[in-house]
C-alpha cells in the first residue's frame, strides 16, 4: 500500500507531498507537533494528545487549523488510507507560509501536515534486559511544556546518546536535576518505593505517556513523587525508567555506565510498564 501523506486539505502521495519554502516550521521551527500511537488502527489516549496540541498552539498564539472534529477525521482517514493496524500517527502544525520576518505575519494560514507509519513491535530485548542512558546538559529554552518542532538540542543529544552506545540521553539543569530524556520522560523509584519525576513545569514536555501512567499508579496504590531528582539520585536509586509514546514503559539499568539498582529491570518498572500496556490494550481509555 502506497504511503500517504495529508497537507493542508489534500491527501497526496508520500514522496511527492510537501509544504513552501517560506513556511514557517521550516525557516524558524515555528510549529508544534504531537506523536499519536496507533495500535489496532486506534489512536491511543487521542484526547489527551489533541488537548496537548490545543495547548502548545495556544500558547504560540497560532490558530487551529482544523477544529477538533474535523481534525479527528484527518486523522482517521490517515490511519485508513496508509492501513495502518500498529504504528504511528504525525501531526504538525505550523504558523504558515509568508514572507520571511522573524514577527508573526499579518495574514498566513497554519500549515497541517499528518503522516501515519507502520512499526514493528519493538525489540522486546529492549524491556527484558532494559537500557542505557547517558546524562548531558540541558541546553534548552525555558518553555519545554511546548511541544515545539524547534528540536535542535534534543536531536544533538539523541545522536550523542547514539554514538555512546546509550538508547536515550538524560539532559540535566544547571542545578544537577534531571529534567528529562530528549524523547521521553525520566523517572527513578527510591529506595523506600516512591516512584519519581520531574513535576510538569516549563522545564519538560509534560507526556501523555507520563500522564497516563500517573493515573495508573495512583490507581495501583503507589506513591508518587512528582519532584526534580539529582543525577546522584538517579544513579542510587532502586529502579529507573523512562516513558514516551513510541517507548511504552522502558527500564533503564546504567546510568553513564553505572547500574542502577541490581543492573536489572526493577519489579515495580515491570509492573508499571504491564499496567501501561494494558492500558494501550484496552484502547484509548
Ligand atoms: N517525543 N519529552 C520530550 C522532550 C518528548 O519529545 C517526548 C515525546 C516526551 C514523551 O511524551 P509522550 O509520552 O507524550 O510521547 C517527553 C515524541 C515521541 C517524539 O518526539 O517522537
Amino acid at each position: 500500500m502506497p504511503r500517504i501523506a495529508y497537507v493542508d486539505g489534500a491527501y497526496l502521495p508520500h514522496a511527492q507531498a510537501a509544504v513552501h519554502i517560506e513556511d514557517r516550521g521550516f525557516q524558524f521551527a515555528d510549529g508544534v507537533y504531537e506523536v499519536i500511537a496507533v495500535r489496532g488502527g486506534r489512536l491511543i489516549d487521542e484526547a489527551l494528545h489533541l488537548a496537548r496540541l490545543a495547548r502548545s498552539l495556544g500558547e504560540l498564539r497560532i490558530a487551529p487549523p482544523l477544529g477538533e472534529a474535523a481534525l479527528k477525521i484527518v486523522l482517521r482517514e490517515t490511519i485508513r488510507r496508509n492501513g495502518v493496524a500498529r504504528g504511528s500517527l504525525y501531526v504538525q502544525v505550523t504558523r504558515g507560509t509568508a514572507p520571511r520576518d522573524h514577527a508573526f505575519p499579518l495574514v498566513a494560514e497554519p500549515t497541517l501536515v499528518v503522516t501515519a507509519r507502520r512499526a514493528r513491535p519493538a525489540d522486546p530485548r529492549l524491556a527484558e534486559e532494559g537500557v542505557a542512558v547517558v546524562t548531558i546538559a540541558d541546553i534548552r529554552w525555558r518553555r519545554c511544556d511546548i511541544k515545539s518542532v524547534s528540536l535542535l538540542p534534543n536531536v544533538l543529544g539523541k545522536q550523542e546518546a547514539r554514538e555512546t552506545g546509550a538508547f536515550e540521553a538524560w539532559q540535566v539543569d544547571a542545578a544537577g536535576r534531571v529534567t528529562e530524556g530528549t524523547s521521553s520522560n525520566a523517572w527513578i523509584v527510591t529506595a523506600d518505593g516512591a516512584v519519581v519525576t520531574h513535576p510538569a513545569d516549563h522545564a519538560i514536555l509534560n507526556g501523555v505517556t507520563r500522564l497516563a501512567l500517573i493515573d495508573l499508579i495512583r490507581r495501583e496504590g503507589c506513591q508518587l513523587d512528582e519532584r526534580a531528582f539529582t543525577v546522584a539520585d538517579a544513579k542510587a536509586a532502586r529502579e529507573a525508567f523512562l516513558t514516551s509514546t513510541t517507548a511504552d514503559v522502558l527500564p533503564v539499568v546504567r546510568i553513564d555506565g553505572s547500574p542502577v539498582g541490581n543492573g536489572h529491570p526493577g519489579l515495580l518498572t515491570q509492573k508499571l510498564r504491564a499496567a501501561y500496556l494494558a492500558h494501550v490494550a484496552a484502547g484509548d481509555a
